[in-house]
């Protein structure tokens, strides 16, 4: 069942919940944050560049007055950055909403997270399971927590395969990318699985298309960037609509544990999020089993989920 006349105005009251967004400063993640903080959530604003957080907290208190925020210092790319950022939340604190948006795509060349992770890999799939790893012990003090996971429509390209997960057989950027979608949807549907039978969920989208930062890296040239961003501006959609399938599956109560949504629209780019269908074999519970143990392998990050 979708509801399908859904939109953000129908988000109820959500004072009392505290949400985390990682990549909140700019594009899908800032106005994520701007409806969830109009909603009254308190809202964590997670990126890796202090000042262009302050700036993001700045451009949301003058759009929402009043609105609870605070920014959180962390670098997917680095592990003891992110166990830093979540050891106050997970020391203490509660955690009803986890938004795991940020992402990086198109990386030229293949690069290193701190850590010697490839770097779209490292950042937009396994910076995010140490991430809920480590902020587990909050997700579970909440009553009913959610985790948000962004993928992208990238996550069903046949590169996507998650074998070499960190290209050492061979580096494509876009190839990169896929992988690191379709991690994000097999990492979504094992977490469901663990935590099946449970009050929490693990939810995963894909925004359709939107003009953000995420294209800078598209292409190198000047002639091809500049038909990058006017091919963008034509064909894909705002940060605002992007956001909506972030929002339903954060707060909708048919965006139930293991669903995979995203637009509803022909276009794929606006529209009430609805189910949609799961890139091949994501669904398996092998291939979740596999992704899971080289994911702690290759974060040495030991997720405290136990499987029911
Ligand atoms: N836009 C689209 O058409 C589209 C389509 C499909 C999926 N998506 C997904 O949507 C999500 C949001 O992307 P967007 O389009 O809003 O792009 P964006 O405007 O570039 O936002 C990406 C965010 O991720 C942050 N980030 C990158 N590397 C990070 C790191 N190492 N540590 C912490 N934060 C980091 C960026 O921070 P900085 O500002 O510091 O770089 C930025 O805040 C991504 O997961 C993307 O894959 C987007």
């Amino acid at each position: 069942m979708v509801d399908s006349h859904w939109s953000p105005a129908d988000i109820p009251g959500l004072e009392g919940r505290t949400a985390l967004i990682t990549g909140a400063n700019s594009g899908i993640g800032f106005r994520t944050a701007q409806v969830l903080a109009e909603r009254g959530a308190r809202v964590l604003l997670a990126g890796r560049r202090p000042d262009s957080l302050a700036d993001a907290a700045r451009r949301l208190r003058a759009e929402v007055p009043g609105a609870r925020l605070e920014t959180v210092e962390l670098d997917l790319a680095s592990l003891a950055s992110i166990r830093e950022a979540a050891a106050p939340l997970a020391a203490a604190g509660t955690l009803d909403l986890l938004i795991n948006n940020a992402g990086v795509m198109s990386v030229p060349e293949r690069r290193l997270t701190r850590d010697g992770l490839e770097l779209t890999v490292g950042t937009n799939h396994l910076g995010h399971f140490a991430l809920t790893a480590y902020l587990m012990p909050a997700l579970r003090r909440s009553a009913a927590a959610r985790v948000v996971t962004v993928s992208a429509v990238a996550a069903a390209w046949r590169s996507g395969d998650l074998t070499d997960l960190m290209s050492e057989r061979g580096y494509r950027p876009m190839s990169a990318y896929a992988k690191s979608k379709r991690a994000n949807v097999v990492f979504t549907r094992e977490l469901a699985r663990r935590l099946a039978g449970g009050p929490h969920r693990a939810v995963v989208v894909h925004p359709g298309s939107a003009v953000t930062n995420l294209q800078r890296h598209t292409s190198t040239s000047r002639t091809g960037r500049l038909f990058v961003a006017l091919a963008s501006r034509t064909l894909m959609g705002s940060p605002d609509g992007a956001a909506w399938p972030s929002l339903y599956a954060a707060t909708h109560p048919e965006a139930v544990n293991g669903a995979y949504l995203g637009p509803a629209g022909r276009d794929q780019t606006s529209g009430t999020p609805r189910p949609v269908r799961l890139p091949a074999g994501a669904d398996d519970p092998g291939v979740g089993a596999r992704l899971w143990r080289e994911s702690e392998r290759l974060t040495g990050v030991t997720f405290p989920v136990p499987q029911t």
